[in-house]
């Protein structure tokens, strides 16, 4: 978040509160620690960093002696809430980061520089000190050095700040939005993106002043356009564009452009009005300032300096509009939290593209298929001489471990135990010194999942957290871990950090058997099919509205039976919890296996079923449970691989889906079943993110 003002005086307290707010309104994207600057009395910049929410940041400010209304007319200030994903929430490691003492270049940043040990190792080497276990400290050391080194060649001050954000941008790999401020240019910002979101508000009385930049020589144009009307604003690239004040697009060569700026300047009035922008990752935090936004494009380059905004290009692509239009948000605030989507639940199940290669990025080595998990290096050997694995967790995390359960067995070849914290604890499970146990929570603060982990570290085993929450207790109390990145899941029922817990603990399998030859084959399948997940996902959730009828059409049902086996035990009984949680149907996953020993006799014409059907080593088994269910007028919905043409499938009602390794098809299974039982809360009249009875985070035994 940052705000940037021009002739419009403000003293310190109103930058700081408007600082405060934003955060506020961002919090629930991440609230572990949060951090911000605003202009000192002279050249320098006061930063405050405080771990926890806002309120302890707003706090913190509050009891610290400055003078507050110090008044500017020009005024930049920035500011971060975090969810950790690089280093413990500590102030250290909260935003902004700097690149010196002197706060001569100061960032904030959502995302992953997924190339930061590189760059830090090069920057260490130049005799720059880290001082946090982020990502995104490279980038403002990177910023200095780059200047620095402008300033040695040429002797004076070379480049203007956009232009070395971009040198900086270029060296940067993964995902960002970062806000850049520097003593070095007062009252300048500049932002970037690419892959994360970041839009800008304007808060003006008339006129908006927008220069237009040439991406190909990074030349602007001298002189400015002024668009009476305020709607539209654009950029070019080499093949300048160009839409004029009356709405009529203009595909216009430079002479053109040149026409259109004389005519915008014609009869307006070259004044220049006080103007705010207002930077956020999402229109959340703008709205209550403005609803007039601008979304930057990935690769946009935003500059801001009295009171101009300029739109530059990190690299051609002649895939994207030039043009950069000014939206007006019609939403409420609650709405634009959620983006288009009408529940948290479904927000974050139509994340999960981006969220499974979150968990993965810079962990797989697709080259040469090996995997490589930090969290776990300290304790790697120890982990690979212990003679058990034992797996504890509760809920949905629970099933993340039965449904990747097989995999450790067959890649560790040691034996397996998932237990449920809370049997673990009733039952007073034997454990021993050389167990490995993994406790897996998405909060990381599931009371019975953490009263496991102190039963398992009294008996002295070796504890591994595999956890959504940086800093949680869980992360904190294990001796190693592994967290899953999927971002905070605000939904009660979980969806993406399963997806996310069952990847993490697939690649823990994958790293822990990477010294075995024997299998080499197999986790080379397995990482091919992790590569292809994502867009998988995607095919599974282009089929919502397909998915959505079904539902509707079973809206009214009051039991529903899940089949599966093998690889689809875990499917099962998580699509039946989350069928349970958010509508309150009876839900029931079976091993189909165990069909013929007992649940067959709630089969009847009445009795709705799903069952998983996807080509593996079981296809015959449940080919046979089938023809159980369907000689006692049973009608499964089958669930089935999107190649699979047999007679059985072309007769049944099914969703298609594709197929991929065995070993991961719950993941694309699951998908189905998540957006199935979105549909069928919503047809039910039931809000899915509120499911009555139920928290997200149950810290009482
Ligand atoms: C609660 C939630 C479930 C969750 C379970 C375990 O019951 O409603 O959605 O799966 O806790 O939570 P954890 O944070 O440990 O994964």
């Amino acid at each position: 978040f940052a705000y940037i003002n021009y002739l419009v005086e403000r003293d310190r307290e109103f930058v700081l509160a408007t600082l405060i707010n934003g955060l506020k309104m961002l919090e629930y994207r991440g609230y572990d620690s949060a951090g911000l600057c605003v202009d000192g009395d002279g050249a320098d910049v006061l930063v405050f960093k405080e771990v926890g929410n806002v309120n302890a940041l707003k706090d913190k400010i509050e009891a610290q002696a400055f003078d507050r209304k110090h008044v500017f007319p020009s005024h930049c200030g920035m500011a971060h809430t975090r969810w950790a994903t690089h280093g413990i929430p500590a102030e250290r490691n909260s935003h902004p980061h700097r690149s010196d003492s002197a706060n001569e270049f100061l960032v904030v940043h959502n995302g992953i520089i997924t190339n930061s040990k590189e760059l830090r190792e090069l920057l260490e080497k130049f005799g720059y000190v880290f001082e946090s276990d982020t990502d995104t400290e490279c980038v403002a050391k990177l910023a200095k050095y780059l200047y620095d080194q402008q300033l040695k060649t040429s002797g004076k001050k070379p480049l203007s700040f956009t232009s070395l954000v971009k040198l900086v941008c270029k060296q940067l790999e993964g995902a960002f939005a970062l806000i850049f401020k520097s003593t070095h240019y007062p009252n300048e910002m500049v932002a970037a993106r690419r892959g994360s979101p970041l839009l800008i508000g304007v808060r003006t009385a008339k006129k908006l002043k927008v220069d237009f930049v040439d991406v190909d020589n990074d030349v602007e144009f001298p002189g400015t356009i002024l668009f009476n009307v305020f709607p539209i604003l654009a950029a070019f690239h080499s093949s300048p564009k160009c839409l004029l004040e009356d709405g009529q697009a203009l595909s216009a060569d430079k002479p053109a452009v040149r026409r259109a700026r004389s005519r915008s300047f014609m009869g307006s009035d070259d004044s220049v009005e006080p103007i705010e922008y207002i930077l956020a990752s999402d229109a959340s935090a703008i709205i209550e300032h403005t609803k007039k936004v601008m979304y930057l494009e990935d690769d946009d380059v935003a500059h801001i300096a009295d009171g101009d905004l300029h739109i530059h290009r990190l690299r051609r692509d002649d895939t994207l509009s030039s043009m950069r239009t000014v939206q007006t948000l019609e939403q409420e605030l609650a709405q634009i939290k959620m983006g288009s989507y009408s529940h948290f639940m479904q927000k974050e199940i139509f994340e999960q593209p981006e969220s499974v290669v979150n968990t993965m990025r810079g962990r797989i080595n697709f080259d040469d298929g090996r995997v490589l998990l930090g969290g776990l290096k300290s304790q790697l050997a120890n982990i690979r001489r212990s003679r058990r694995i034992i797996f504890s967790a509760c809920g949905t995390s629970y099933h993340s471990c039965v449904a990747t359960k097989s995999l450790f067995a067959e890649l560790t070849e040691l034996p397996i135990n998932v237990e449920l914290s809370s049997a673990f604890l009733d039952e007073q499970l034997p454990v021993f010194r050389d167990d490995v146990c993994i406790f897996v929570s998405q909060s990381g603060e599931t009371k019975d999942t953490l009263l496991a982990l102190q039963y398992c570290k009294e008996r002295g085993a070796l504890c591994l957290g595999v956890t959504n929450t940086v800093g949680s207790t869980i992360s904190r109390d294990t001796h190693c871990g592994v967290h899953i990145n999927a971002g905070p899941e605000l939904s009660v029922a979980s969806t993406k950090a399963y997806t996310s817990q069952f990847i993490a603990l697939t690649l823990i399998a994958l790293q822990l058997s990477d010294d075995n030859y024997a299998k080499a084959n197999r986790r080379r399948e397995i990482i091919k099919g992790l590569q292809s997940l994502s867009s998988n996902i995607k095919k599974v959730l282009s089929l919502d509205g397909e998915i959505k009828d079904l539902a509707v059409k079973h809206k009214d049902i009051t039991n529903l039976i899940l089949l599966g086996r093998g690889y689809h035990s875990a499917t099962c009984l998580e699509g039946a919890l989350k069928i349970k949680e958010v509508s309150y149907i009876h839900a029931e996953g079976i091993l189909a296996g165990e069909l013929k020993h007992g649940p067959l006799a709630l089969i009847d014409k009445d009795m709705p079923i799903i069952l998983m059907m996807n080509k593996d080593k079981h296809y015959v088994d449940v080919e046979n449970a089938y023809a159980q269910v369907t000689a006692r007028s049973g009608n499964p919905i089958l669930i089935c691989n999107d190649d699979d043409n047999s007679q059985v499938i072309a007769a049944s009602q099914k969703i298609r889906v594709p197929g991929t390794v065995d070993a991961l098809q719950g993941i694309v299974n699951i998908i189905a079943l998540q957006v199935f039982s979105y549909h069928i809360a919503v047809a039910r009249g039931i809000n899915p993110d509120t499911p009555r009875n139920l928290a997200k985070s149950v810290t009482t035994a």
